[in-house]
């Protein structure tokens, strides 16, 4: 079925690889992109900018007001069905002895999601759309301790400034969501002051189409579940916590397009884990 889709996040990787399969099914995405000119040579997506139905609006997650004229554009025609969430920190990185590899913004994924959450148009009576924001399977000491042993430093120690920007973005989620919070609560200078006062947050309970998508190590290899349905996906989709080790970015852009658009009621309103 054609959607309305907004994608943040979606330049490259796992937000392009799904938003190419929702535009070949017919279905409306308006990208936010802090360089449209990375399409410029694209011609899959040039084939669906000439035809309108793909968007493409310049500016920074980071700034709602861009976030902001994303939504007005996306919003043009019909209300949005679906955001795709796949903002990661692309930046600068440092090595700290303690802190590991450290990021020149350490707040990317949550303080982006809080702009897209803050600037969605809300109206009375009209359910919220849905919502897959990815994650990872290493972003809370309880989920680590459920990762491949040989996983762990990497999580734990080597890039723990991200796996504290993603648990902060599930807790806004499972704030939105109304979810009951079992982890550690995430660093306040990642959360921000009074965040869950902010103007525009949605109320909790009232996104209640949400999911929380936590990919196991990403990879560049192939998308080995094309044609495939069942028990014979090369990948498993499981609530809750899952101890897999990698998944091919491609895959999981299929397993998107494929839970949107053929097993939401299976998926909403959950924590899934997603690996080989
Ligand atoms: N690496 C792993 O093993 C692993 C495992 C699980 C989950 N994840 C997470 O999964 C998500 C997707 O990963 P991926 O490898 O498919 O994608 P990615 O290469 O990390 O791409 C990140 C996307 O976010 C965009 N972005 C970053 N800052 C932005 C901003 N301020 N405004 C607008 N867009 C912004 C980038 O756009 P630009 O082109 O403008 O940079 C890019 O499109 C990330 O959050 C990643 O952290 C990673």
């Amino acid at each position: 079925m054609a959607s309305n889709i907004l994608a943040i996040g979606a330049s490259r990787n796992i937000g392009y690889f799904a938003s190419l399969r929702f535009l070949d099914a017919g279905s409306r995405v308006t990208f936010l992109l802090r360089s449209p000119a990375s399409f410029d040579d694209d011609a899959e997506i040039q084939k669906y900018v000439k035809t309108g139905k793909a968007q493409l609006v310049k500016g920074d997650a980071l700034v709602a007001e861009d976030v902001s004229k994303a939504w007005a554009k996306a919003t043009e025609e019909a209300p949005v069905d679906f955001i795709l969430y796949t903002v990661g920190f692309t930046g600068t990185k440092k090595f700290s002895l303690t802190k590991g590899f450290t990021m020149n913004i350490i707040d990317i994924s949550t303080r982006c999601l809080q702009n897209v959450l803050c600037t969605m148009p809300q109206h009375a009576g009209v359910p919220l759309p849905k919502i897959i924001v990815l994650s990872t399977t290493g972003a809370s000491r309880k989920a680590r301790q459920k990762t491949p042993l040989m996983h762990r430093p990497l999580y734990g120690y080597l890039i723990q400034q991200q796996m504290a920007d993603k648990l902060g973005m599930e807790r806004v989620i499972a704030h939105c969501a109304g979810w009951t919070w079992t982890d550690e609560e995430p660093l306040a200078e990642i959360m921000g002051e009074g965040w869950k006062q902010r103007k525009g947050l949605p109320a909790p309970g009232t996104l209640t189409e949400a999911v929380v998508l936590r990919a196991s190590l990403l990879t560049d290899g192939e998308c080995t579940a094309e044609g495939k349905s069942g028990s014979a996906l090369p990948y498993h989709a499981v609530e809750g916590l899952d101890g897999g080790a990698t998944i091919s970015r491609k895959d999981v852009g299929h397993f998107i397009f494929e839970a949107v658009t053929k097993q939401w009621k299976k998926y909403a309103n959950k924590q899934i884990s997603v690996s080989y």
